[in-house]
Formats: structure tokens, sequence, C-alpha cells
């Protein structure tokens, strides 16, 4: 199975920004041996999607409303970022679930939504520090993976320990191992025999220096990089150590 390296830009990037960011991916991107997909703030991502035609590199939204249009002011639809550009969408984020209160079952919906417009989406599940120092980190995580995966699911999985979103902090190889794992084995449980065909990112402080090792673990089917998507050098010395 292919890798793949998702850049998740956040809240970051002004047209200018964001248009160098994409056109200097553009010119090294040829070759890798992964796939490559960026997520750019909603207000940029046409402009993104436009710069990288034609190009190996993926276009995707950071979040979708579950409702294909309506009086939803100030929300998305999946439809809006299919037409934008986007192939794929970021649903529950830790970000997301903490400051809205995004439920298993809103994750769910958007999810479902996101596939019906014809997008693919990353499940982002992960354990916060507390829950992970109680010894609740598989509970929870496996738990997150059954309420938030809709049937027929044809994305990915995001496991993003939340202590280590953007800390600096990644978490112990041995770790990573038990919780992608646990999550194949929930994948499993929920989707039955399709759920080891999905591929299960790591995401959490990833930085150019520990990629390579990270990559190799038995399990990781890629990244989700933050902080260090937002660089193209960082970014592509990541995608290159994809195994
Ligand atoms: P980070 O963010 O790489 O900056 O830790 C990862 C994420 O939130 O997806």
């Amino acid at each position: 199975m292919r890798q793949l390296i998702a850049g998740n830009w956040k809240m970051n990037g002004l047209r200018a920004e964001a248009l160098a960011l994409a056109s200097a991916l553009r010119q090294s991107a040829d070759g890798l041996g992964c796939d490559i997909l960026v997520c750019p703030p909603a207000t940029v991502l046409g402009a993104v999607a436009d710069t990288l035609q034609g190009s190996a590199i993926l276009v995707g939204g950071q979040d979708c409303h579950a409702a294909p249009k309506g009086a939803h002011t100030g929300d998305i639809s999946p439809e809006m970022l299919r037409d934008a550009g986007a192939r794929w969408v970021i649903v529950g984020h830790s970000e997301r679930r903490q400051a809205y209160a995004e439920s298993n079952a809103m994750v769910r919906d958007k999810a479902e939504a996101a596939m019906l417009a014809g997008l693919l989406p990353i499940i982002c599940v992960g354990e916060t520090e507390q829950q992970r120092l109680a010894g609740a980190a598989e509970t929870v995580v496996a738990a997150q993976v059954d309420g938030s995966v809709p049937a027929g699911f044809t994305g990915v999985i995001a496991y993003e320990p939340i202590w280590a979103i953007g800390t600096g902090r990644v978490a112990e190889d041995d770790d990573i191992v038990t919780m992608h794992r646990c999550i194949r084995d929930q994948l499993v449980g929920t989707l039955g025999e399709s759920g080891q065909g999905v591929r299960v990112l790591y995401g959490g402080s990833v930085k150019p220096a520990g990629a390579s090792t990270l990559l190799v673990l038995p399990g990781v089917g890629g990244a989700l990089v933050g902080g260090a998507s937002l660089n193209a050098e960082d970014f592509l010395t990541i995608a290159r150590s994809a195994a």
C-alpha cells in the first residue's frame, strides 16, 4: 500500500503565502514514492487546487458540514469543497472535537456526507494525555474509531495523540505500533475484512528528522503533518522518507 503524506495547514496562509507554498511543492513533487496531499484553508483552497492542477499533489479540505447545503451560516458542504477542487477532507480533528464539541456521531455523519460527495475522508482519532496516563488510550481510540467510521468507509484514519500535536513530543515507537494495531483490529471489527485495507496515518509533531524512523514502523500508512507542512522543504523531506 502506498503511504499517504498529508499536510494540514490549519488556519495559516494568506493567498500569496499559500500559492508560494503550493508552487514550491509542485516544483519538486514529481517521482515521489508516496501519495501527497495538502489541506489548505477554505479561503485559498480553489486557488491552491488551480496551482496544483495536473501535478501529483492532491488537495483536501480541513472540515465539512454533514449537509449538502442549507441554512448553516459559515459552514462549508462537502459538495462545495469538491467544487473548489478538493478530493479529500479531514474530519474529526481533535482541535474541532475539542473546540466545537464534535462527537463521534457528528464526525461519522461528516465522513458519510463527504463520501457521498465524492471526497475521501481522513478521520482523526487520538487520546488526551490524561487518558493515556490512566491507561485508557486503547479503549478511547477504539471507541472513536467504532463511533466515527461509517459503513463502506473508503478513506483513511489518522491516529493523532492530542498531547503530541504541536508540542514537539512524538509518541514512542512502541506506543505508535500498539495504537496502530489497536486501530486496525477495531477497523476490522467495525467494517469487517475491508478494514484491513484502510490506511492508518500517524500525526503529532512529525518533523523531517524523525520521519524515516516513524514511517517504517509496522502498521504506519503515512503521516498527517501540521507545522512542518508549512515549509515546502520540510514537507517534501518527510514525503521522501515515506517507505
Ligand atoms: P503538528 O500537527 O504536526 O503541528 O503536531 C499535526 C496535526 O494536528 O494534524
